[in-house]
């Protein structure tokens, strides 16, 4: 029997794993306690999302296990133990602002939860291969120490550094900055996960995430900024831009395409292994540009107001470089541009609002 185990699979990225890995292995475990909910408030519960999955998928088995719980998901391993051959890691505590709120609870989920699903598969299953979703926020503040010029809508670098042509890429720093207290976690499991590969020579992979999106994320103020923007664009709710003119950039890549760059490393695995894993250049906006993509999707006027004070830790101008996943895995390509995003979000989004046109 060959069995995929999805940690966080109610969520954005998680559930869309299970839907791509449910024809390919014979049984996916999915494994999320909706923290979610504790986290972000019952707008954000992931409760809808699990119920989805359960009735998509037979070959589909649920458990509800604190990932910090280290005896619980011991019982789970031991059970499939060998027959689980890929793991994708991705519930996580995932905001700064919350992590601040209260850092222990973050660090535990981020940190000690990746490291208690690491070791367990050293213990029960050394041979499966191990990826994980960590953040662009691991290089803290770095990038927000490029040369930036201010175009009318946008942060940009100029156009003679290094980063103008691709984005930033593995070799930017992760030392000697504020990171928050989120991108400190993330930073630990980050750097565990690619020492059981380099360490314990298992075949791990990092994939550091630009902003990541698609239908199925449950956007929150505090997290999912495309999504809660889409949101607010529909429910004509109020949205506020924290600094920067409005003008930071990020780059968005749809949860498919992410899933299935993990489809390209598990047919050919490596050990050990960071890739940046953002929209790139291909798939990328201001919070104006998309204000403006927002307002011609849902045909609202979007009622936005202005705060001077940035959160901490945000990235004034942040694009992913993509070409070392490329060289490694040249058959990937995107499927997914911004536009199709946005349009996707909206209807799936009007659905679940029950919001008519
Ligand atoms: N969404 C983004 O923009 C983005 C960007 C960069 C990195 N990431 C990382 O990618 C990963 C997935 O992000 P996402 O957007 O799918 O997140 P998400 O919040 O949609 O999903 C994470 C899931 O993990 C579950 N979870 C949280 N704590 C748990 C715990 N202690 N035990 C069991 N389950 C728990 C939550 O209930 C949720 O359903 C995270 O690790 C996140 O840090 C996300």
């Amino acid at each position: 029997m060959k069995i995929a185990l999805i940690t966080g699979s109610s969520g954005l990225i998680g559930s869309e794993s299970v839907h791509f890995f449910a024809e390919k292995f014979d049984l996916i475990l999915g494994i999320d306690n909706n923290m979610r909910a504790y986290f972000f408030g019952q707008d954000a519960s992931t409760a809808w999302n699990e119920n989805r999955i359960a009735a998509l998928h037979t070959n589909y088995k649920h458990f509800n296990t604190d990932i910090r719980d280290y005896a619980g998901l011991e019982e789970i391993f031991q059970t499939y133990g060998k027959d689980i051959a890929l793991i994708i890691h991705t519930a996580a505590q995932p905001s700064h602002d919350w992590a601040a709120k209260e850092p222990l609870t973050d660090f535990t989920i981020n940190a000690n939860g990746t490291l208690n699903l690491l070791e367990l598969t050293r213990q029960h299953a050394p041979d499966a291969v191990f990826l994980f979703t960590s953040t662009n926020k691991v290089y803290g503040d770095n990038p927000n120490l490029l040369p930036l010029q201010e175009l009318e809508t946008r942060w940009e670098v100029i156009s003679d550094h290094p980063y103008f042509k691709e984005g930033i890429d593995e070799h930017m720093s992760l030392d000697q900055t504020k990171h928050s207290i989120f991108g400190a976690s993330k930073v630990a499991a980050d750097v565990l996960v690619q020492e059981y590969g380099r360490y314990f020579g298992m075949k791990t992979a990092v994939f550091r995430g630009g902003c990541l999106t698609g239908p199925n994320h449950s956007g929150t103020q505090l997290h999912g900024f495309l999504s809660y923007l889409m949101r607010c664009s529909i429910t004509k709710d109020p949205y506020t831009i924290f600094g920067y003119k409005g003008k930071q950039v990020r780059d968005n890549i749809h949860s498919h395409d992410l899933v299935n760059m993990f489809w390209s490393f598990y047919q050919a695995p490596r050990s050990g292994e960071v890739y940046n894993a953002g929209g790139s250049r291909f798939s990328n906006c201001s919070m104006l540009e998309a204000i403006r993509m927002c307002e011609e999707i849902t045909g609202n006027k979007m009622k936005y107001s202005y705060t001077e004070t940035n959160r901490i830790g945000d990235h004034i101008w942040y694009i992913s470089d993509v070409s070392k996943f490329k060289s490694h895995y040249p058959t990937w390509s995107y499927q997914h541009d911004l536009q199709s995003i946005l349009s996707e979000m909206f209807q799936s989004m009007s659905r679940r609002l029950k919001v008519t046109h």
